[in-house]
C-alpha cells in the first residue's frame, strides 16, 4: 500500500527478500506510527527475533517472513551433501515455527515451501526452489487479500460503521490486509464510510497501527478505548464488525485472534450485529479438532502493566501505568467459538463457520 513519507507517496510491501544479500526486509513496525523504517535481518536466527520481538507481526506477515527465513536458511546452506542439508532444513523449520505460536500461518507457509523443495535434485536446485516458492506465498498473500476485498466488498454500504479490533491490515500481511481488504474495495468504489479502530491494549496494535494505515489511504476512522464498544453499540452507532484471526480451525469454526476479539463477539451477539473474520486460505488450521487445543501465547507482564508511547522529544518511550508492586497476566490471544461467528470472509467467498470442513477442497485442504 501506499505510504507518504516527506511529502512523497510510495508503495510498500509489508515483507520482501533481497537475494543478493540473501536478507529479509521489514517494515519495523515496533516504531510506527512515530517512524516508517525498513529493516533487513541478516540470517535465519535474525529472522526468527524480528517474529517474536515483533518488528514483523500480524498473521500472514509473520507467513511471509516464516516463508522468506525458511529460504534464507536454506540458501545460507554450504556443500553438496543432501543428508547434511535436510537436517540443516529441519532446524531452520523449528527455530522459525517457534518465533510465535498461536498464528498458524507460518507453519502452513513453511510447509509450502518444504514441499516444493523436495522437487529439487541438488542442494542448489533446492536453495532456488525454496526462494521461488516463498515469493509465491507472498505473492498469494496479496492475491488472497485483494480477493477478501472482492467478497466483502458488499458488505460495506455508504454510511456504514465498522468495528475492527487489532490489526489485521495490511501491515498484518504482505498487502492489503484481510479485515481491511473490504474497506479499500468499498473506498475504492466511491463509498464513504466509517471505521471504529479498537485501540487494542496491551500492545495498541488499533491505536497505532491500523488508525496509521487509515490515515494513510484516506478512510474516515477514530480510535476507541477498547471499553468503548458496548456502549456505541447500545447506541445503534456500530453497524458491522470486521476482525482478522490467527488461526481458524477447519474442523470447528472457532477463531483465534487478538485478546478482546471474544469480548466483542459477544458484544456483537447481544446487540444482533454481523461479525466476520476475514481470513486468507494459509490461516485454516485442518488439524486441530478443539479450540481448547490452539497455543496461546503468553506474553511479558509489563506490557499490561505499562505502555509505550512516543514522549514530546521524539523518543519511543515506556511509561509504567500500573501500581508498582503489582504483577500482571499477559494471553496474547482468544478463542472464539463458531455460534458467534457471522461468516467466515475467505478469498473464495464468505462461509458460516460451521461449514468449512464440508467446504474443504475449495478451501485448498486437499491442496496443502
Ligand atoms: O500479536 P500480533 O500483533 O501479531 O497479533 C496478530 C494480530 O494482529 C491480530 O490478532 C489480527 O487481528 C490477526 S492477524 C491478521
Amino acid at each position: 500500500m501506499n505510504v507518504r513519507i516527506r511529502g512523497r507517496l510510495r508503495a510498500f510491501r509489508t515483507v520482501t527478500f533481497d537475494a543478493r544479500r540473501n536478507a529479509v526486509r521489514l517494515i519495523e513496525q515496533r516504531w510506527l506510527p512515530h517512524r516508517f523504517e525498513v529493516v533487513a535481518t541478516r540470517d535465519f536466527r535474525e529472522t526468527a527475533a524480528a517474529i517474536r520481538e515483533m518488528t514483523v507481526r500480524g498473521a500472514g506477515a509473520i507467513g511471509a517472513t516464516a516463508a522468506y527465513g525458511f529460504a534464507q536458511g536454506l540458501r545460507s546452506f554450504r556443500g553438496s551433501d543432501l543428508a547434511r542439508f535436510e537436517t540443516h532444513a529441519e532446524r531452520v523449520f523449528q527455530v522459525l515455527a517457534e518465533a510465535r505460536p498461536t498464528a498458524v500461518d507460518p507453519v502452513n507457509a513453511m510447509l509450502g515451501v518444504r514441499n516444493v523443495v523436495q522437487g529439487g535434485r541438488t542442494v542448489s536446485e533446492r536453495q532456488e526452489l525454496a526462494l521461488s516458492a516463498a515469493e509465491a506465498f507472498a505473492d498469494e498473500d496479496v492475491r488472497h487479500c485483494r480477493e477478501i476485498g472482492e467478497q466483502g466488498c458488499h458488505l460495506i454500504r455508504d454510511g456504514t460503521r465498522v468495528l475492527t479490533h487489532c490489526n489485521a491490515g495490511w501491515l498484518a500481511f504482505v498487502d492489503y490486509g484481510s479485515a481491511t481488504a473490504p474497506l479499500y474495495a468499498a473506498q475504492a468504489a466511491g463509498r464513504k464510510f466509517h471505521v471504529f479502530c479498537d485501540e487494542t491494549r496491551p500492545r495498541s496494535q488499533g491505536a497505532a497501527l491500523t488508525a496509521w494505515e487509515l490515515a494513510q489511504q484516506g478512510v474516515s476512522h477514530q480510535v476507541i478505548a477498547d471499553n468503548a464498544a458496548g456502549h456505541l453499540m447500545q447506541r445503534g452507532e456500530i453497524d458491522l464488525v470486521i476482525v482478522g484471526a490467527d488461526r481458524v480451525l477447519g474442523r470447528t469454526g472457532e477463531v483465534a485472534n487478538k485478546i478482546g476479539t471474544y469480548t466483542k463477539a459477544v458484544l456483537a451477539r447481544r446487540h444482533r450485529l454481523p461479525f466476520y473474520v476475514a481470513i486468507p486460505l494459509s490461516t485454516l488450521d485442518w488439524n486441530l479438532k478443539s479450540g481448547a487445543e490452539i497455543p496461546i501465547e503468553e506474553r511479558p507482564d509489563s506490557e499490561v502493566l505499562g505502555a509505550w508511547g512516543c514522549a514530546s522529544d521524539g523518543k519511543r518511550t515506556y511509561v509504567r501505568v500500573a501500581n508498582p508492586t503489582s504483577g500482571g497476566r499477559n494471553p496474547g490471544f482468544d478463542v472464539t467459538p463458531a455460534e458467534l461467528i457471522t461468516g467466515i470472509l475467505t478469498p473464495v467467498g464468505i462461509f458460516r463457520p460451521n461449514e468449512l470442513w464440508k467446504k474443504r477442497v475449495v478451501l485448498g485442504h486437499a491442496a496443502r
